[in-house]
C-alpha cells in the first residue's frame, strides 16, 4: 500500500453555481470540469489547486448519498481521495487488514478513474475515496 498523493478534497454543497462562483471571487480558482455521475447521485466540479483539487459535490436529489449527507450534517467536507498507483493491490490490502470498505470492488468514478470507497469507520470519521492512477 502506498497513497501517491491527496487527489482531490470533496465538499458537498446545495448550489453547485453559487459554490463555484464563490471559488472564483474569494480564490480565483475555475472548475477544470463539471460532470454529472448518475450511478453516484451527484454533480461535481472538479477545481485544481496546485499538484491536488478540490471537488465540490452537489446531490442530484435527496434520496442520494450526498443528499442524505447535506440532510445531516450540512455543506462541508464530505471525503478526502487518495491517489493510488493500483486499487486492486490497495483493496487486497484493505481485505487482508479487514478494514471495512463500501467498494469491497473498485468501480468508475468521476473523470473515468478507477475507485472504492473506504467506510468512514475505518479510521477517525474520515470517508476514504482510493483513486487508481492513469
Ligand atoms: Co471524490
Amino acid at each position: 500500500m502506498r497513497l501517491v498523493n491527496i487527489d482531490h478534497v470533496a465538499i458537498a454543497v446545495r448550489d453547485l453555481d453559487a459554490a463555484l462562483a464563490e471559488y472564483e471571487r474569494q480564490y480565483h480558482v475555475r472548475a477544470e470540469y463539471r460532470e454529472v455521475i448518475e450511478e453516484q447521485g451527484v454533480e461535481e466540479a472538479m477545481l485544481p489547486i496546485g499538484a491536488s483539487n478540490v471537488q465540490l459535490l452537489r446531490p442530484l436529489g435527496p434520496d442520494t448519498p450526498v443528499g442524505r449527507f447535506l440532510a445531516k450534517h450540512g455543506e462541508g467536507l464530505h471525503h478526502i481521495a487518495y491517489a493510488v498507483p493500483s486499487i486492486d493491490d490497495a483493496l487486497r490490502h484493505l481485505v487482508a487488514e479487514e478494514v471495512e470498505l463500501i467498494d469491497p470492488h473498485p468501480r468508475i468514478g468521476g473523470g473515468g478513474h478507477r475507485i472504492a470507497f473506504v467506510h468512514p469507520r475505518a479510521l477517525a470519521g474520515t470517508l476514504v475515496e482510493l483513486v487508481e492512477l492513469q
